[in-house]
C-alpha cells in the first residue's frame, strides 16, 4: 500500500518541515499591519551574486521569445526545463486523467476549455489584474519565479482570468494550466504543479435569479448523496463580506450555483477513485472473505466549506474533504471582486464565480500516488500503468533505498531578525537569505535526486551573532538505487553551490 508517511526518516523534535505558503494567507486588506515578510532588498543583493556565478546572460528565449533580463530575474534551467511538458494534455498521464474528470463537469458550449496559454505572463496578469497589494508576499522573488520585472511564470492560472472574462467567449471557462511556485521541498511539494481555473457569470438584466436557482436545483439533485457541512452564512460582513455592487438575494443565488457545482466536481471525482480501503480490509485479520469488505456499503462522502480570503472574490471559501480520516484542503472559490469584471468592459450588471483547483494533489490521492516527483518520471514502469479516462490504483513497482547528507553553514552578515518568517536572516553586515533561496540552489544541483530537505537545527553564536542552519537533505532516486560516491560528489557540489551563490560558510 503506497503511503506518504516519511518511515524512513528518523524522527527527531528538531526537524521542522519547510512551510509552503499559499496565497490565501495574507490577513484581507481590513487588517492593517506591517507586510508579513520583508525581504525584497535582501535578496536582490542575493540575487546579484547568484546570477554572476552562473553568468546569467542578458537576455534568455523561453518559448520561441526573446526577454531581456534584469535584476529580478530568478529562473534557472531546471525551470526552464519543465516549461512546455504539458502533462495535462498527455492523455494516459494522471494529471490529464483528472483534468478530464473536472472537466466532463463543466461542458461546452456554458464553458470554454483553455489548455494552451502560455505559461510566461506579465505581473500585470498575474498579479495587479487580480487586486494583489503591492506588497503581497506571493509577489516577492523568493517565491515567484521572475524572468525579468514585468515577467513571471504564471503562479496561479487566476493571471488568465481577466483576458478570459474580456474575451467573453461563452457564460463560463475553465483553463488547465502548469503553475510554478519557489517552495520546500519534499514529497508534496514541487516548483511546477497544474491548477484548474473555472469560472461562470450571468448578466442580471438579462437572467433572473430565480433562473440560477433552477440550475442550482438541477445541479443539487446530483449531489444528494454527498454529505456537506457548510455552516457559515453566505457572506458575513467582517469575515466574509458581500460586495457593495451585489444583492444579496443574487450573491447567495451565484454562491449556491457555485458551491452545488463544486460538490458536483468531488462527487464525481471521489467516486471514481478505486476504494483504498478495499485492499485494507482484504490484509486485515478481520476480514474473514474478500467479499465481505465488497458488500459493506461504502460511507457516504463527507465535504465542508470555510471562509477563506483571496485578494480577487470576496466573499471567498475554500472546500475541505473527508477522506481516508481526515480533512483534505481541495480547492479555493468565490465570487469574483466587481472591479474585474468591469475592468473586463462587462456591464456593472455581471456577477461571476470563479474557483481554482490544484491537480497533484487530488490525483495523488485519487491515484494513490506517494511522491509528486513520479508524476514527472519517463520510466515505463510510471508512465505505461495509466490508462485514458480511468482512475487506477498506482502500482509501486519499487522502493529504492534513500540517503541522509546533513549540511551545517553559517549564515553570511550578522544579526537575526529573531522572528522566524522563512527569511533565513537579515540586518547588518551583508545581504539576507531567504530559505526558498537555499531550496532552489538544492533543487539546482540535486534535481529530482533530493526527496525532501528538512531544516534539523538553527541558533545564532551568542558573540558572534552569526546564524547557523543545519538542513537534512534525503537523497532518494525513484528508479534506481544511488551509491555512496555519487551521492557524495553530489553532496559536495551542493556545498560548493551555497558557498558561491549565497556565501555561507559550511562548517
Ligand atoms: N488562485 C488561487 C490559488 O492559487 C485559487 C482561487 C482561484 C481562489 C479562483 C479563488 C478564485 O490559491
Amino acid at each position: 500500500m503506497p503511503s506518504v508517511k516519511h518511515n524512513d526518516m528518523p524522527p527527531t523534535t528538531l526537524m521542522r518541515r519547510i512551510s509552503f505558503s499559499r496565497y490565501p494567507s495574507p490577513p484581507p486588506p481590513s487588517v492593517s499591519g506591517p507586510p508579513l515578510r520583508l525581504r525584497l532588498r535582501p535578496l536582490q543583493l542575493t540575487l546579484r551574486r547568484f546570477n554572476s556565478s552562473s553568468a546569467t546572460p542578458t537576455t534568455i528565449s523561453l518559448l520561441g521569445r526573446t526577454y531581456p533580463t534584469d535584476g529580478w530575474t530568478n529562473i534557472t534551467p531546471s525551470i526552464t526545463a519543465h516549461l512546455s511538458q504539458n502533462l495535462h494534455l498527455q492523455p494516459s498521464h494522471p494529471i490529464s486523467i483528472t483534468r478530464s474528470l473536472i472537466e466532463s463537469r463543466f461542458p461546452s458550449p456554458t464553458y470554454t476549455h483553455h489548455n494552451h496559454l502560455s505559461p510566461i505572463v506579465t505581473t500585470a496578469q498575474n498579479f495587479d489584474s487580480l487586486g494583489f497589494p503591492s506588497d503581497h508576499p506571493g509577489r516577492a522573488r523568493s517565491d515567484t519565479y521572475y524572468i525579468n520585472a514585468g515577467h513571471v511564470l504564471r503562479t496561479h492560472t487566476s493571471a488568465h482570468q481577466l483576458d478570459l472574462f474580456k474575451a467573453n467567449h461563452a457564460p463560463g471557462f475553465l483553463v488547465s494550466a502548469d503553475v510554478y511556485r519557489r517552495d520546500a521541498i519534499d514529497r508534496s511539494h514541487y516548483p511546477v504543479f497544474h491548477q484548474m481555473e473555472g469560472a461562470r457569470g450571468w448578466d442580471l438584466a438579462k437572467t433572473s435569479v430565480a433562473e440560477i436557482n433552477d440550475e442550482t436545483e438541477y445541479l443539487a439533485s446530483l449531489t444528494a448523496s454527498l454529505q456537506v457541512e457548510d455552516l457559515h452564512p453566505p457572506f458575513h460582513e467582517q469575515t466574509n463580506p458581500l460586495q457593495p455592487q451585489h444583492s444579496s438575494e443574487a450573491a447567495a443565488a451565484v454562491a449556491a450555483h457555485l458551491k452545488r457545482s463544486l460538490e458536483s466536481v468531488v462527487l464525481a471525482l471521489f467516486t471514481s477513485a478505486p476504494n483504498p480501503d478495499a485492499d485494507a480490509d482484504a490484509d486485515s485479520p478481520s476480514s474473514s472473505s474478500s467479499s465481505s469488505s465488497s458488500s459493506t456499503p461504502a460511507p457516504p462522502l463527507k465535504v465542508r466549506w470555510v471562509e477563506a480570503y483571496f485578494p480577487f472574490t470576496s466573499p471567498s471559501w475554500e472546500l475541505e474533504v473527508f477522506w481516508r480520516g481526515s480533512w483534505l484542503e481541495l480547492l479555493g472559490c468565490g465570487i469574483v471582486q466587481h472591479p474585474i469584471l468591469t475592468a473586463a468592459n462587462l456591464p456593472s450588471s455581471h456577477i461571476s464565480w470563479a474557483f481554482g483547483v490544484g491537480l497533484e494533489r487530488i490525483a495523488m490521492v485519487l491515484f494513490g500516488i506517494p511522491d509528486i516527483r513520479l508524476f514527472w518520471s519517463t520510466d515505463d514502469r510510471f508512465t505505461a500503468q495509466f490508462i485514458q479516462g480511468e482512475v487506477t490504483r498506482f502500482i509501486e513497482f519499487s522502493k529504492f533505498p534513500g540517503t541522509l547528507r546533513d549540511i551545517a553553514f553559517w549564515l553570511p552578515g550578522g544579526v537575526e531578525d529573531g522572528e522566524d518568517t522563512g527569511g533565513a536572516n537579515s540586518g547588518a553586515g551583508g545581504p539576507a537569505v531567504h530559505e526558498n533561496d537555499i531550496m532552489e540552489i538544492i533543487r539546482n544541483v540535486g534535481g529530482d535526486l533530493v526527496e525532501d530537505v528538512l531544516l534539523k537545527d538553527q541558533f545564532t553564536h551568542p558573540k558572534t551573532k552569526r546564524a547557523s542552519r543545519c538542513y537534512r537533505v534525503h537523497y532518494r532516486s525513484l528508479e534506481r538505487t544511488l551509491t555512496s560516491e555519487e551521492v557524495n560528489a553530489k553532496h559536495a557540489e551542493l556545498e560548493k553551490a551555497l558557498k558561491e551563490a549565497l556565501g555561507v560558510e559550511i562548517r
